[in-house]
């Protein structure tokens, strides 16, 4: 029996790939390139699976067209924002993502960003390299400290909770939260968290406001010049979600204005085009999306699509499915 067609739009680890061109007739984008609106639709209309990531829009445009083969998208990555899902359905695609496997990495970051942002150690790190430290004195880059302070998380789901026990058990540091869907009770208790009503009642509270909840309409420009006037002139806002829940102009104003203290930011509406606005700004500590990116992640994850798609074609229900 012929092997099912699979095209991953992407570059993946070298050991996934290796298992898909074991298991499946598998196709590679060589050069990496982020595949355009007619290549994605091509894809859809010759393989059986296609395997998107996290920068491939697969909306309604690019599904809105006849005779698509696929059967699935097998997608790498746990957002699933960039996808239609209705479109997807209506096209007669199974969606699957990648969670859990990516947890820790991207809870390691959001730490990395706060603590970067309030020690300011990105900063220094410029300093010394520019050559301009002429040594420690008492009043030197003066930062804030970490330990015992309130982490306000926006969501809190597995990411957010991962967070919560790096900063409530290593930094002794207390924890608010606000989610529409809250976890059990024994979540909550185990960090001493606190549920707030709002997300309002997170930003005028928390001295590190940490955002962990899916991107997309439901939470497009959540963080806007108002919300962002709620928050202490002490806090740090850290992003290592999506782009689009932040108002980049508005936190640019932010950052300038000292509404806000700083801000550490992994995602980015637009992105890989930063507004330029973030370039001048001391007080922002700016990744280039590497939540996920650690060599056993970003393997995880690949097998993790690999899983789904060995279920799928066995005729089983993939683990991961979102639509
Ligand atoms: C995801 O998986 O959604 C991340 O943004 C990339 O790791």
């Amino acid at each position: 029996m012929s092997k099912p067609t699979v095209i991953a739009t992407r570059r993946w680890p070298e050991p996934v790939e290796a298992y898909l061109f074991e298991n499946y007739d598998f196709t590679l984008n060589e050069d990496d390139h982020p595949m355009s609106v007619d290549e994605l639709q091509a894809a859809l209309r010759e393989y059986d699976a296609v395997c998107p990531t996290v920068t491939d829009p697969i909306n309604a445009e690019v599904l809105g067209i006849d005779g698509i083969r696929a059967k699935i998208l097998g997608n790498f990555g746990v957002g699933f924002n960039h996808i239609d899902l209705d479109a997807a359905k209506a096209a007669g695609l199974v969606v699957t993502n990648t969670p859990e496997v990516l947890t820790d990495c991207t809870a390691d970051i959001a730490m990395n960003l706060l603590l970067t942002v309030a020690r300011r150690t990105g900063e220094g790190e410029r300093h010394l390299r520019a050559n301009e430290w002429v040594g420690w004195r008492p009043t030197h880059m003066l930062a804030t400290k970490v330990t015992g302070k309130t982490l306000g998380c926006i969501g809190f789901g597995r990411i957010a909770q991962a967070m919560a026990q790096r900063c409530h058990f290593g930094f002794d540091m207390n924890v608010i939260f606000h989610d529409p869907y809250p976890p059990a009770p024994e979540v909550v208790e185990k960090f001493n968290a606190v549920a707030c009503d709002s997300v309002e009642d997170v930003l005028e509270q928390a001295d590190f406001v940490s955002i962990h909840c899916p991107g997309g309409e439901s939470t497009y420009h959540l963080l806007n010049d108002e919300r962002l006037a709620r928050m202490k002139p002490s806090a740090f806002l850290i992003n290592s979600a999506r782009g689009d829940v932040i108002d980049n102009p508005a936190l640019i104003r932010a950052l300038k204005n000292g509404t806000i203290a700083g801000a550490g930011l992994d995602v980015y509406e637009g992105e890989p085009n930063l507004d330029p606005g973030f370039m001048e700004l001391e007080n922002a500590v700016l990744l280039p999306h590497l939540g996920s990116a650690s060599t056993e992640t970003r393997i995880a994850m690949g097998m993790r699509v690999a899983q789904n798609l060995d279920l799928f074609f066995a005729d089983k229900e993939p683990s991961d499915r979102v639509a």
